[in-house]
């Protein structure tokens, strides 16, 4: 073999990437159902999208991100994640807030591939603009739970935080300052750093050392203003009346600074390190920010990868809705044909083996089986012989081996009956 994929990639093929496509349609009938619409954003922006948002304190910002200059010495970055971009796309486009935005598609981010984490990833995501009720903070976290619950991932476990706002914080990072302050000693360089440009990120620290210093440090959670605290109280409420179990978890502070109040994380225990199934939170300034009215938001984004990695495995030998139609002498393959473009045309998946009436192939019938058979195909349909004669063919269900005779007129509704899931 000559070439590999690039470290930290992952090839989708075949069973797994009809999964992708279904995660992806099931996610994409959750977000209409809600009210979203779909939004497309480069795959790259203007590295200064990123830095602005994410925050160059960010890990993402400052060790993740793909940047280049293209040929114009224009400086751009490999999207590392949605949110900025879909902000960005909204203000240009002039969208009418607010407005509720779904998308699915490839991130980049540099970092040490392990179990869950590569360098392309794929992120299904949401965001609200324009809404500021802490009911929309709830009805966005089940859309993820139930997105989750949908692909049977059984062991999604929410956890839910909030980190206060404009007016609460600038009280609470004096004292979290003041806090790390006196335990410097313990903090690794990064985080020294971090206690400089945003002393929150310190709760995002992995180093056992850092974790060990932050011993009884202040949470944001108990340091609310009155607004945000009841805020939060009333996102809790409302999880609670939809019966979506949580747990509050008060060193939740997420990796970007553009998140006010309300975050949230799904984790799941069948990932290992990397336990974060999707996350999200509000982000209220981020419109402003990017030169955009006042403009409440809140949104998540999922990692399709984590998502597979965490569904329970399917029976790999399960049976594709497909059909093989099979001829048994070159005279027969015309009438083959015509069946196929009928199937087809009702939006039943059917293929032909035409290297069957090869030289190289002399036993025409193995070698369709053979090929059906590779495909997974659930069924063929047999054309030829003497049931040919009697304007009929033969139907066979491969999976149980049974074979019905079947008058050429009732093809289409007897595939249909044996794949129920092609004419779905
Ligand atoms: P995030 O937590 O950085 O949030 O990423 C969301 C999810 O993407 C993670 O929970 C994980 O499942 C997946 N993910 C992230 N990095 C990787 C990776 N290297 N490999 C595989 N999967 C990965 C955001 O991206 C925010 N934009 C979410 C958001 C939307 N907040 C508000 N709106």
């Amino acid at each position: 073999m000559k070439f590999r994929r690039p470290k930290g990639t992952l090839d989708s093929v075949p069973p797994e990437s009809g999964h992708r496509q279904a995660a992806r349609e099931l996610f994409g009938r959750l977000c209409r159902l809600a009210g979203f619409q779909e939004i497309g954003t480069p795959t790259f922006e203007h590295t200064d999208v990123f830095i602005r948002s994410a925050g160059s304190g960010s890990d993402i910002v400052a060790k993740e991100m793909y940047s280049f200059k293209d040929r114009a010495g224009r400086d751009l970055t490999l999207r590392p994640e949605g949110t900025p971009g879909v902000v960005r796309a909204v203000l240009e486009n002039g969208l009418r807030l607010p407005c509720r935005l779904f998308y699915a598609g490839a991130f980049f981010r540099y970092n040490q591939p392990q179990k869950g984490r590569c360098r392309e990833f794929h992120q299904f995501g949401v965001e609200a603009l324009g809404e500021a009720s802490a009911r929309t903070d709830a009805e966005v976290i089940r859309l993820g739970h139930e997105f989750f619950r949908h692909l049977g991932i059984a062991d999604c476990r929410l956890v839910v935080n909030s980190i206060g706002c404009r007016d609460c914080r600038p009280g609470y990072h004096k004292l979290l300052v003041g806090y790390l302050n006196e335990r410097r000693d313990r903090l690794c360089a990064d985080c020294l750093v971090r206690l400089e440009r945003n002393p929150l990120r310190v709760f995002d620290c992995k180093n056992e050392t850092c974790h060990r210093a932050l011993g009884a440090a202040p949470v944001p959670r108990l340091h609310l203003c009155p607004t945000c605290a009841e805020h939060f109280a009333a996102v809790l409420a409302e999880l609670g009346r939809l019966e979506l179990p949580f747990a509050v978890s008060d060193r939740l502070v997420r990796g970007l600074d553009y998140y006010n109040r309300t975050t949230f994380e799904y984790l799941s225990d069948a990932l290992g390190a990397q336990d974060s199934l999707g996350g999200g939170g509000r982000y209220d300034y981020l419109v402003e920010e990017f030169g955009g009215p006042a403009t409440p938001a809140v949104g998540f984004a999922l990692g399709l990868e984590r998502a597979l990695l965490a569904v329970p495995a399917a029976p790999t030998a399960a049976r594709l809705p497909l059909v093989f139609v099979v001829w048994l002498t070159e005279a027969d393959i015309p009438q083959a044909q015509e069946l196929l473009a009928r199937l087809r045309e009702a939006d039943i998946p059917a293929r032909i083996d035409y290297d069957a009436s090869l030289p190289a192939h002399p036993k025409k019938l193995k070698h369709q089986v053979r090929t059906a058979d590779a495909a997974r195909a659930r069924g063929c349909v047999i054309v030829g012989g003497e049931e040919l004669g009697r304007g009929a063919c033969g139907v066979k269900d491969l999976a149980t081996g049974v074979q019905t005779e079947v008058p050429l007129t009732d093809v289409v509704e007897r595939v249909r009956a044996l794949l129920p899931t092609a004419s779905a």
